[in-house]
Formats: structure tokens, C-alpha cells, sequence
């Protein structure tokens, strides 16, 4: 009697470990090239375009710079800042992120792209998912979907940013609006 509930209780406990395991959201970060193909675009709304000329496409090269080179001796960083985690934690996407949530796909030379603020995009980038977010049907959240807001961005734009400008998030945000095309 007793060996048959301990055996009980193990089976109960390994059935709730895996149900966890199975249940632990696994989105992977998969690079901006996959959104861009149905961002872009007039009939879009350019997203993708505004995003590009805005100064996040270009985090990563910026690393590159004789200012970003002298930034980084000042800090004590010795080599390249384009591989120095000092920096890359806030200047390409998913850097923290452990290497199986990030698919080939992503690059660190699209430095700040659409899942640094966006969430990793591997569940949601279905056709299907995103009409059915947008139309309110399921949650963004339930496929790894987040709603960039100010706490979002100050986890980057804080005073650890060796660069650091004040802050202010309506106009930040002002600054690269992409919203989708009105439906006519
Ligand atoms: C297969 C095409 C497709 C891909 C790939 C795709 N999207 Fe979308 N996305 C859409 C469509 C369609 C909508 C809804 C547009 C509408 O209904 O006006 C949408 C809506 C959205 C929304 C608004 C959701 C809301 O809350 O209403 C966000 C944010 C978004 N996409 C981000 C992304 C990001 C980031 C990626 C890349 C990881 C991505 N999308 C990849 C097609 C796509
Ligand atoms: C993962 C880090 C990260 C996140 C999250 C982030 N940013 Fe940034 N942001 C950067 C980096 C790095 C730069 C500088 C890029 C460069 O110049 O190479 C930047 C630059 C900017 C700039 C241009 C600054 C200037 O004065 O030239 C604006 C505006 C901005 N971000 C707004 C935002 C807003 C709004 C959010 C939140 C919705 C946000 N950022 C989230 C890292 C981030
Ligand atoms: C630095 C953070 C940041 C990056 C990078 C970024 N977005 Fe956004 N995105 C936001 C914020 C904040 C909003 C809501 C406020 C706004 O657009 O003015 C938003 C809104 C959106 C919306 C919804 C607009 C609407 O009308 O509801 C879509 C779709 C979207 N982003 C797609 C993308 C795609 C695709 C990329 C990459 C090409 C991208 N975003 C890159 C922060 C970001
Ligand atoms: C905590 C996040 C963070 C870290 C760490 C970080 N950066 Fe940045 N970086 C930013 C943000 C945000 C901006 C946009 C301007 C600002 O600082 O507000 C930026 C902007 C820059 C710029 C452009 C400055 C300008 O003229 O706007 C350079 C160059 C730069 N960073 C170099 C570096 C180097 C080199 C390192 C590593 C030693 C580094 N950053 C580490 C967040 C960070």
C-alpha cells in the first residue's frame, strides 16, 4: 500500500514537472527579414522602411565608429566594441536571450529590430495569429506578442548607457510612429 502511493506520488509530481516544462512559453527571436515580409510597403504602411532609417537599424554598426572604439576605452573594455557584451546587451536584439530562442536568422547586424520591442516573434508571425491578434480574437501575449511600452524602452535608454540623453517616452516614441495603414 504505502510503495504503491509513493509510486503514485512520483508519477503525480513528474506529470506536473512536465506539464510546467510543456506549458513554459519557448518563443524564439527570428530576425527582422521575416517581418519585413508583410511590413513593407505603401500598402503597409512602410513599417519596415521607417524602421530602417530610424536609429536602431543602425545600433549595431554604430559599435563600429571611432566614437563607439573611444567610448569603450574610457569604459575599461579592451578590443572591439562589436564584441563586447558591455555593449551589445543594449545595442543588438535578443542579446541576453539563451542561443536555442535565437533562430539562425536573426542577426546582431540588424542591431535594435522589431522583437527588441515587439517580443520574439516566432509564434506570432503566422498569418493567421496576427490577423487574429489585431482583430482581438486571441491575446498578443498567449504567442509571445508585447506592447512596447516606457518600461520597455528604459531598460535601454537608463543611465548605464555610457551615452545617456534623457528620456522622454511620448516623444521618443514620436520619433519613429509606424502604425499600420488605416482600413478603408
Ligand atoms: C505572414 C505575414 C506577417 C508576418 C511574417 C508578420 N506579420 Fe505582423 N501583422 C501581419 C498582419 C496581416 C497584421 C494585421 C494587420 C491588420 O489587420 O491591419 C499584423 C499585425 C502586427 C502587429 C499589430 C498587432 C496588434 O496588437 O494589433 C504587430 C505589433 C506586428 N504585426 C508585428 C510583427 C513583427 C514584429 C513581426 C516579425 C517578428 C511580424 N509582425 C511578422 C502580418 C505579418
Ligand atoms: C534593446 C535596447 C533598446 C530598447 C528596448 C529601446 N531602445 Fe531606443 N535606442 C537603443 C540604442 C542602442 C539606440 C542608439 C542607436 C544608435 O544611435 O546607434 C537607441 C536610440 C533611440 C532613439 C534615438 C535617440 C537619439 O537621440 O538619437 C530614440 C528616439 C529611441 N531610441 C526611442 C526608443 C523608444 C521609444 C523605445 C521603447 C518603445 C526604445 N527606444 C527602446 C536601444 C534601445
Ligand atoms: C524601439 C522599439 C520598436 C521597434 C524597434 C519596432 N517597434 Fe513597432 N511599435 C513600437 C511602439 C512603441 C508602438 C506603438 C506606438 C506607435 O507606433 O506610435 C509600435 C507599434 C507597432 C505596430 C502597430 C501599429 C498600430 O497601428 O497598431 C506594428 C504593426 C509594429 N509596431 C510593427 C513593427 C515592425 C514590423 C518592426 C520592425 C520592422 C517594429 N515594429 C519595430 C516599438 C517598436
Ligand atoms: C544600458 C544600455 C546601453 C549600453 C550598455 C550601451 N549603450 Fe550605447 N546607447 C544606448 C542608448 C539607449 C543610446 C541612445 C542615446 C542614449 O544613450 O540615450 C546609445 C547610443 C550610443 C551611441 C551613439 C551616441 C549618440 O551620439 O547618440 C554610441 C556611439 C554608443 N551608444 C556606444 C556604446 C558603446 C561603445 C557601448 C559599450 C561600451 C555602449 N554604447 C553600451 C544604450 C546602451
Amino acid at each position: 500500500m504505502k510503495k504503491i502511493s509513493i509510486f503514485m506520488l512520483v508519477v503525480f509530481l513528474v506529470g506536473v514537472i512536465a506539464t510546467g516544462f510543456a506549458q513554459a512559453p519557448k518563443f524564439k527571436y527570428v530576425g527582422v527579414a521575416k517581418c519585413k515580409m508583410c511590413h513593407k510597403g505603401e500598402k503597409n504602411g512602410n513599417i519596415f522602411e521607417i524602421w530602417e532609417k530610424n536609429s536602431h537599424a543602425k545600433a549595431y554598426a554604430t559599435l563600429a565608429t571611432e566614437e563607439s572604439k573611444a567610448i569603450a576605452q574610457k569604459a575599461g573594455i579592451k578590443g572591439d566594441p562589436q564584441q563586447a557584451k558591455e555593449c551589445l546587451s543594449c545595442h543588438v536584439t535578443g542579446y541576453d536571450a539563451a542561443a536555442d530562442l535565437k533562430d539562425i536568422s536573426l542577426t546582431m547586424e540588424e542591431g535594435i529590430s522589431c522583437e527588441a520591442c515587439h517580443g520574439p516573434g516566432s509564434a506570432y508571425k503566422s498569418l493567421k495569429v496576427m490577423k487574429d491578434i489585431t482583430a482581438g480574437t486571441v491575446k498578443g501575449a498567449d504567442f509571445g506578442l508585447v506592447t512596447p511600452d516606457k518600461n520597455l524602452c528604459v531598460k535601454c535608454h537608463n543611465t548605464k548607457s555610457p551615452t545617456y540623453k534623457e528620456f522622454k517616452f511620448e516623444e521618443a516614441v514620436k520619433k519613429f510612429h509606424h502604425p499600420l495603414p488605416k482600413k478603408g
